[in-house]
C-alpha cells in the first residue's frame, strides 16, 4: 500500500503559511480592507468603556437624567457601528476566499494530472483526496478567520492595555501580569499542537483511503465476506483518529484553562485593589468602571487566541500537506534536461558529437573521422546521450537497450527489464509473450512514457521518444491496458477520449465495429449511455471492448495492446480480432498476448523471459523451435495467465 513521505522536521508556522501568498495575493486588496474594518470595529468597542467613565463621573454622579440619555444613545450608536463594520467585513471576505480555494484545488488537481506514474503508484488516493477537500477546506476557513483575527486581537489587545494603562497604570500592570506566563504555556501548546495536527490530518486521508478502497472493491469484499474485517480495519482506524482529536481536545482545553482563568484571576484582583482605592478617595468611581469594563471587553480577544492559534497550526498542517504534493516534480514537457531536443536537422549534428559504438555500422557514412572518444565502455548510458541520433532513421517501433527498474524497488534488485532489444517494423505487429511477472505490462508502459526507461531508449520511426513532446508521443500512441478504465461519461465520451479534437460520429461508429461493442446501440440511450464510476454496470468483456475502442478510435500510428482481448469468450475474441486485423494492416502494433489464438493475429512474436527478450519469429517457428514458448502456449499454463 502506498503511504505518504514523512513530514520535514523543521518546520515553521508561519513560514509555511507564507507559501499561501502566492494565492491570496489577487484578493489582497479586499483581505486587507476586511481587516482594517475588523480593526476598527473592534477599537470601536473598546470605545464604550471611555463613554461609560464619562456617564458615571458626570451625569450619574450629577444626577442628570438628560446626560445619561445621551450617553445611553451614544452606547447604542456604538454597538451598531461596531455590528456593522463587522457585517461588512465578512461580506467583503466570503467570495474573494472562496476563490483563493478553488484556485487552489484547481491547482492541485492540474498538477495531479501531471505528476508521473510512478508518484501515484508511490501515493495512497486517500491522501490525494483528502488534501484536495478537508485540506483546502481549512485553508479557506484560516484565511476568513484566525488570520484576520490573530490581527485584529492583537490589536485590540495593544489598544485596550494601552486605554488600562491610561487609566491607572498601577491596575494596568495587575491585569497585565499573567502575561508572561500565558505566552510560555502559547509557544509550548503550538509546537505539541502542530505534532499532533499533523498525525490527525495524515490519518484522515489514511480513513479516506480505506473508504474509497472498499467502495471500489465492494465486490471482492462482499464475494469474500470480508465485510466485517473491512469494517473492523476502518473501526480501527477511526478510533486511532479519534484518539488523535481527543488528544488536540485536551491540548486545547488546557491552553483555554490557562487563558482563561489566569486573566480572570488578574481582573478579579484588580477589582479588589481598586475598589479599596476608589473608597480610599485614590480613585474615581468612573475610572475604576471604565478600567474595569476595558478589562472585560479585552476578554474575548485573548481567550480566543487559543483556538485561533489551534487553527493556524491545522492551516500550517494543511498547506505543508498540499505543498507536499505540489512540490512533487511534475512530468516535463518532452525534453528532459541534459538531453537535446532532436528537431529533424539536429540528427545530423548530434551525430557529429557521437561514439563509434553499436550504431557506427549502420551509420558509418554520418559519422565523422575525429569523433570524439569511444564511450562504448558505458554502453547503457552512452547511447541515451550521444549514439542515439547516428542511426540512420528507421521505421517502426525500436526498443534500443531498454533497462528498466521502478524508482521505488529495492536498491541492487535486478531491473525488470534488462537491456531489452526489440524492434517492430513499420505496419508490422508483434505479439508480446511471458509468464506472469515477466515485464510485458511494464515495457508497454514505457512507450507511451508513463514510466521513464532507467537507461537505453525507445525510438518511433526512427524518432527518440524523450525527444518529442508528450502530447505527440501520445497522439501517434494509443494504449489500452489491462484494466479497461471507464469515467463517468457517457459511452462515446468515453469512447472518444481516445481521438483528437476532429472526431466524429463516423470515427466512433467505425472503432466500436472493430473493437465489435456494438452491443452499445442495444443499451437505453445507445452512444449517449452514461457508464457509471469505472464502468461497473458493463461486463468485464463489454469494458475490455469500449477500451479497445477508444485504442483504435483516433487511428493512431502506434497501437499498444496489453492483453486486450482476455476478458472475451472465443466467438466475440474471434470477431474482435477479424476486425482487428484490419486496422492492424496499416498499424505499427505491439500487442501483450496469452492466447494461442490473440498471438495467431500478430505477424511475428516476442518471448519476454528474464527481463530479456529471448526469442522473436513467427507462432509456428518459435512453437518448433523454442521449448519455453511451446511451453507457455500450451494449454497447462492456463491457470498461470496474468
Ligand atoms: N508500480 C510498480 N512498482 C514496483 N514494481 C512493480 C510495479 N508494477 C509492477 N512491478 C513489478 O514488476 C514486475 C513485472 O510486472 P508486470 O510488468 O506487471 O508483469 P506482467 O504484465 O508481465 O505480468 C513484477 O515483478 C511486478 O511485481
Ligand atoms: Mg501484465
Amino acid at each position: 500500500m502506498p503511504t505518504t513521505p514523512a513530514p520535514a522536521k523543521d518546520r515553521s508556522a508561519v513560514r509555511t503559511l507564507l507559501r499561501l501568498w502566492p494565492y491570496v495575493r489577487p484578493v489582497r486588496a479586499r483581505l486587507f480592507t476586511a481587516a482594517a474594518i475588523a480593526v476598527i470595529a473592534s477599537c470601536t468597542g473598546l470605545v464604550i468603556p471611555l463613554v461609560l467613565k464619562w456617564m458615571v463621573d458626570g451625569p450619574v454622579a450629577d444626577r442628570d437624567p438628560g446626560g445619561v440619555w445621551l450617553g445611553a444613545l451614544y452606547l447604542l450608536l456604538l454597538g451598531i457601528a461596531e455590528a456593522l463594520l463587522f457585517g461588512l467585513r465578512r461580506w467583503l471576505v466570503a467570495r474573494p476566499l472562496s476563490h483563493v480555494e478553488a484556485e487552489m484545488r484547481a491547482g492541485l488537481y492540474r498538477h495531479l494530472q501531471r505528476l508521473p506514474v510512478a508518484f501515484h503508484d508511490r501515493w495512497a488516493s486517500g491522501q490525494l483526496l483528502s488534501r484536495a477537500t478537508t485540506d483546502l477546506m481549512l485553508l479557506r476557513m484560516f484565511l476568513a478567520f484566525p488570520l484576520t483575527f490573530l490581527l485584529v486581537n492583537g490589536v485590540t489587545i495593544l489598544v485596550g492595555v494601552a486605554i488600562m494603562l491610561l487609566q491607572d497604570w498601577v491596575l494596568g500592570l495587575v491585569v497585565l501580569g499573567p502575561a508572561i506566563p500565558v505566552v510560555v504555556m502559547c509557544v509550548i501548546f503550538e509546537n505539541r499542537y502542530a505534532r499532533v495536527a499533523r498525525r490527525a490530518q495524515d490519518q484522515v486521508g489514511d480513513l479516506t483511503t480505506v473508504v474509497e478502497e472498499s467502495v471500489l472493491g465492494i465486490r471482492v469484499v462482499k464475494g469474500f465476506g470480508r465485510h466485517r474485517s473491512q469494517a473492523r480495519a476502518f473501526h480501527e482506524l477511526s478510533s486511532t483518529l479519534r484518539g488523535t482529536e481527543l488528544h488536540k481536545a485536551r491540548l486545547l482545553a488546557t491552553i483555554w484553562a490557562v487563558i482563561v482563568t489566569l486573566p480572570e484571576l488578574a481582573i478579579g484582583a484588580a477589582l479588589v485593589l481598586g475598589t479599596v482605592r476608589v473608597a480610599d478617595g485614590e480613585l474615581s468611581a468612573g475610572t475604576l468602571v471604565a478600567f474595569l469594563s476595558t478589562a472585560l471587553a479585552l476578554r474575548w480577544p485573548v481567550d480566543s487566541i487559543g483556538f485561533l492559534l489551534a487553527m493556524s497550526q491545522e492551516a500550517a498542517t494543511a498547506t505543508e500537506r498540499y505543498f507536499e504534493v505540489m512540490d512533487a516534480e511534475p512530468e516535463d514537457d518532452g525534453v528532459p534536461v541534459g538531453r537535446a531536443p532532436a528537431p529533424a536537422s539536429a540528427s545530423t549534428s548530434a551525430s557529429t558529437s557521437t561514439s563509434a559504438s553499436a550504431s557506427a555500422s549502420a551509420s558509418a557514412s554520418a559519422v565523422p573521422v575525429s569523433a570524439p572518444a569511444p564511450v562504448a565502455e558505458d554502453p547503457p548510458s552512452a547511447p541515451a546521450t550521444s549514439g542515439r541520433y547516428a542511426s540512420p532513421p528507421e521505421g517502426g517501433l525500436r526498443f534500443h537497450g531498454v533497462t528498466f527498474r521502478y524508482p521505488d524497488a529495492e536498491p541492487g534488485s535486478p531491473p525488470v527489464l534488462d537491456r531489452v532489444d526489440l524492434h517492430i517494423r513499420p505496419g508490422e505487429s508483434m505479439a508480446l509473450v511471458g509468464t506472469t511477472g515477466s515485464g510485458k505490462t511494464t515495457l508497454t508502459a514505457l512507450v507511451p512514457r508513463l514510466h521513464e526507461v532507467t537507461s537505453g531508449w525507445i525510438t518511433l520511426d526512427g524518432e527518440d521518444i524523450t525527444a518529442m513532446p508528450r502530447e505527440e508521443l501520445r497522439t501517434k500512441v494509443a494504449v489500452a491496458f489491462e484494466e479497461p478504465t471507464l469515467f463517468s461519461a457517457s459511452v462515446g465520451e468515453n469512447v472518444l477520449m481516445g481521438a483528437g479534437d476532429g472526431a466524429d460520429d463516423g470515427d466512433l461508429e467505425r472503432a466500436l465495429a472493430v473493437a465489435r461493442a456494438e452491443f452499445v446501440h442495444a443499451l437505453p440511450q445507445g452512444t449517449r449511455t452514461q457508464v457509471g464510476e469505472q464502468g461497473l454496470s458493463l461486463s468485464g468483456g463489454q469494458r475490455q471492448r469500449l477500451a479497445l475502442a477508444r485504442a483504435v478510435v483516433g487511428r493512431p500510428r502506434f497501437l499498444v495492446l496489453d492483453d486486450p482481448l482476455s476478458a472475451l469468450d472465443v466467438h466475440t475474441e474471434a470477431a474482435v480480432e477479424a476486425a482487428l486485423r484490419r486496422v492492424l494492416a496499416d498499424t505499427t502494433a505491439l500487442i501483450v498476448a496469452h492466447r494461442p489464438s490473440t498471438v495467431l493475429l500478430a505477424d511475428r512474436v516476442a518471448l519476454l523471459s528474464g527481463g530479456r527478450i529471448t526469442a522473436v519469429g513467427t507462432h509456428h517457428e518459435l512453437l518448433r523451435t523454442h521449448a519455453e514458448y511451446a511451453r507457455l502456449m500450451s494449454g497447462d499454463q492456463e491457470t498461470d495467465r496474468r
